[in-house]
């Protein structure tokens, strides 16, 4: 990577316009699948995921980014609807509660059943919302919730989720394994250090 681009990145990443998604250095600014959902991602609704935690070491946002743009990815090269598969990629877990929180005895549905739910109620009230990203985002969750999706779109999408869930989880896994590491080697050192202090006080 040149000087100049190290820059701009530096540059994009200070005013706020780097948008990236897990498993690339690029951001989406700069990718032809930015203008199809640059309007969702002014909506505060939309914003508002960023304050919720998703698949542990993620934000529901940033969860919901990764499966617009590889549904995208995935959705174009199988000449599927792709505009419609990134849409509904970034409003399929448009909910605004926390996973953690939820108890299944409000509403007497299991979270997997309820939040797709409430993602296309949102989702609807926001914005026109076509059939396929309809069912794209209160099917998500098939096979785990037993209604069989209409379109091919559905079917990649919950494909391309869990494996946006997995991906989220295990591509951070190198930086914490070598900071673990380093930090049992200090561990080691400083109690080796402790061990030859004692030694030598019992000598003295
Ligand atoms: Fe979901
Ligand atoms: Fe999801």
């Amino acid at each position: 990577m040149t000087n100049a681009r190290k820059a701009e990145i530096a540059r994009l990443i200070e005013s706020g316009d780097w948008i990236h998604v897990a498993g690339s250095r690029k951001t989406i600014k700069e990718h032809e699948y930015y203008p199809i959902v640059a309007d969702l991602l002014d909506l505060n609704e939309v914003q508002a995921l960023k304050d919720f935690r998703h698949h542990i070491v993620t934000n529901r946002l940033q969860h919901s980014l990764n499966v617009s743009y590889y549904n995208y990815r995935l959705c174009r090269l199988l000449r599927l609807d792709a505009e419609s598969a990134a849409r509904a990629g970034l409003l399929h877990d448009l909910y605004d509660y926390d996973t953690k929180r939820y108890t299944s005895g409000v509403h007497g549905l299991r979270h997997s059943a309820y939040h797709p739910m409430v993602a296309l109620e949102r989702a609807e009230s926001i914005v026109p919302i076509n059939d396929r990203e309809r069912d794209m985002i209160v099917k998500h969750m098939w096979p785990v919730t037993p209604a069989r999706p209409k379109y091919a779109e559905t079917y990649v999408l919950t494909f391309v989720d869990k494996y946006c869930a997995v991906i989220e989880f295990l591509l951070p896994q190198p930086r914490r394994l070598h900071s673990w590491i380093k930090k049992r080697r200090s561990e080691r050192k400083e109690k080796r250090r402790e061990k030859a202090m004692m030694r030598s006080l019992n000598i003295s």
